[in-house]
């Protein structure tokens, strides 16, 4: 994984605005950056992908939204110790294209693709990595009571005003 994953990766603060984000990226010719409170601590992991599904559905000004609230959270993460094997049907069964690779002390130490991983992989297990991973979706649990998923909420125009925990007993909105 060392070999395969790109260490070169970067990071935003999540109270930095999504045009922040986009503008990081772009200079950098990345499609993913990690996401870190103000502690300095990895909280998330934004992608191309996190934009389309929870910043633009919601019809704002990229400087208008913060990354907290289009990040996926928590952090999709793999260990450094895994195999490509384990990486790739991790990636799969979570419906994502990136995650973080984290050495033994949780530490984010790079970040791996699928589009990595395919050049080590057999191109029968890329077939399955490919037609199953479009079949699902990255869950994003409920900060509060990380038992509930946060499911968008619509107003009439299809636009999405709000995210809501998934379990009753729980009032999270964000
Ligand atoms: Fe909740």
């Amino acid at each position: 994984m060392e070999k395969i994953m790109n260490t070169n990766y970067r990071s935003v603060n999540e109270n930095s605005s999504v045009f922040d984000a986009v503008k990081i990226m772009n200079e950098n010719r990345l499609y993913g950056l990690i996401v870190k409170d103000n502690e300095g601590k990895d909280v998330g992991l934004i992608s191309e992908r996190s934009i389309i599904k929870r910043f633009i559905p919601r019809n704002k000004k990229p400087d208008e939204v913060q990354i907290k609230y289009v990040m996926r959270k928590p952090i999709p993460k793999v260990p450094s110790s895994y195999d490509v094997r384990d990486a790739a049907a991790y990636l799969s069964e979570n419906g994502l294209e990136r995650c973080a690779v984290v050495d033994s002390t949780g530490k984010v130490v790079g970040i791996i693709t699928l589009t990595d991983l395919s050049r080590y992989l057999s191109r029968a297990s890329i077939v399955d990595v490919l037609l199953s991973h479009r079949t699902k979706d990255y869950k994003h649990l409920c900060p509060k009571c990380g038992v509930g998923v946060l499911v968008p909420v619509y107003d009439q125009k299809g636009e999405i005003k709000v995210f809501r925990c998934s379990n009753p007993a729980c009032d999270y909105e964000e």
